[in-house]
C-alpha cells in the first residue's frame, strides 16, 4: 500500500503519495481541481492514471532505452525527506529506492528532489535533477522531464486551453510535425497528443466558458508543454481509465521533451511550474 501525505494553506489542500509522489488531490475553497481516474490503481503496482505522474528520465518510448514509457520516477517510491511546514512537502528518489528491475536499465548516479508547496490559491511543484556520478570519473547523461498534470474539468466541451497560438507544434498521433497553433482559445473535440515548442510565460485553462480558470506559470528551464486528451477510442483501451472520463479532464504539461538535457557529473538542473486557481 503506498502511504499518501496531505498539506494544507487556509482553504486549500493538497494530497502527494509516495509511489511515484504523485500529487493526486489539489483543492481551493473545497474545490478539486486535479483529476485523477475512478479506475486509478493506488496501491503502488502501477503509476497512478492522473493526478501529476513525474515523468523522468524520459519521455514516452525512447528507441536506445529498454525503459517503459515515461521513464520510471512515476512507478517508484520517494522518500519524505521534509515535512517541517505544512504547506510543503519534499521528497527524494535515489537510485536505491528505483525498482531494480527498472534501475538496471538506466544504470546512471542521480538524485531527484521534488518540493510541492501551497500558498494561498497556487500550487507550485518543483522538480531538482541532480547528477551526483564521481566528478573524476563518472559520465554525463541526459535525460527529459514532464509534470504530467491531469486538470480536471466540470466538461471539455466547455474547456480551453489559451496561450498557445503562433506555437510549432508536432501532432503525436500521425507524427504532423511543424503545425503552427491558430487558436487563441484550443478546444478539445476529438483524440489530441500535441507537443508545442517554445512555451510562454502563462498558460491559461479556462473552465465552463471561463468561469474559473487555472494559470500555468513554467520556469524557462521548461521547454515544452504536452496537451493530451484521449478521447473515445484510446479510453477504452486503458484499463486503468474509464470509457466515458474524457469528457471530465485535460493534460495540460509542462516539460522538456522534445530535446535532451545534458548533465555533468556534479551538475543540476530545476525545472518548475505554479499553478494559480482564479475561481
Ligand atoms: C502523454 C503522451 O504525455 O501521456 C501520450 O503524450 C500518452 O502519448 C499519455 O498516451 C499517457 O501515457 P501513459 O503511459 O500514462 O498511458
Amino acid at each position: 500500500m503506498s502511504i499518501k501525505h496531505i498539506i494544507t494553506d487556509g482553504t486549500a489542500s493538497a494530497e502527494v503519495y509516495e509511489h511515484g509522489a504523485t500529487l493526486t488531490s489539489w483543492k481551493v475553497d473545497g474545490i478539486e481541481q486535479i483529476f485523477v481516474s475512478e479506475k486509478a490503481i493506488l496501491d503502488g503496482s502501477k503509476a497512478i492514471r492522473g493526478g501529476i505522474p513525474l515523468v523522468f528520465p524520459h519521455f514516452g518510448k525512447v528507441e536506445t532505452s529498454k525503459l517503459p514509457q515515461h521513464g520510471f520516477a512515476r512507478n517508484s517510491k520517494w522518500v519524505v525527506i521534509d515535512q517541517s511546514k505544512k504547506n510543503q512537502i519534499i521528497l527524494q528518489l535515489l537510485p536505491e529506492n528505483v525498482p531494480e528491475e527498472l534501475r538496471s536499465l538506466w544504470p546512471n548516479q542521480f538524485k531527484l528532489i521534488y518540493t510541492v508547496t501551497l500558498e494561498g490559491k497556487a500550487l507550485t511543484t518543483k522538480l531538482d535533477v541532480l547528477n551526483t556520478e564521481n566528478k573524476n570519473d563518472g559520465k554525463a547523461w541526459e535525460f527529459t522531464v514532464l509534470l504530467h498534470t491531469y486538470f480536471k474539468v466540470p466538461s471539455i466541451e466547455t474547456t480551453y486551453v489559451s496561450g498557445l497560438k503562433g506555437l510549432k507544434y508536432t501532432e503525436k498521433i500521425n507524427n504532423i510535425l511543424d503545425k503552427i497553433e491558430d487558436n487563441e482559445n484550443i478546444v478539445i473535440s476529438k483524440e489530441v497528443d500535441r507537443v508545442y515548442n517554445d512555451i510562454p510565460k502563462t498558460i491559461t485553462i479556462k473552465k465552463e466558458d471561463s468561469k474559473s480558470k487555472i494559470e500555468l506559470n513554467p520556469t524557462n528551464t521548461f521547454k515544452d508543454v504536452v496537451v493530451w486528451n484521449p478521447w473515445i477510442e484510446k479510453s477504452k483501451g486503458m484499463s486503468d481509465f474509464d470509457d466515458l472520463e474524457y469528457k471530465k479532464m485535460i493534460c495540460v504539461e509542462i516539460g522538456t521533451v522534445s530535446n535532451f538535457i545534458n548533465l555533468k557529473p556534479g551538475e543540476n538542473w530545476t525545472g518548475s511550474q505554479t499553478l494559480t486557481a482564479k475561481l
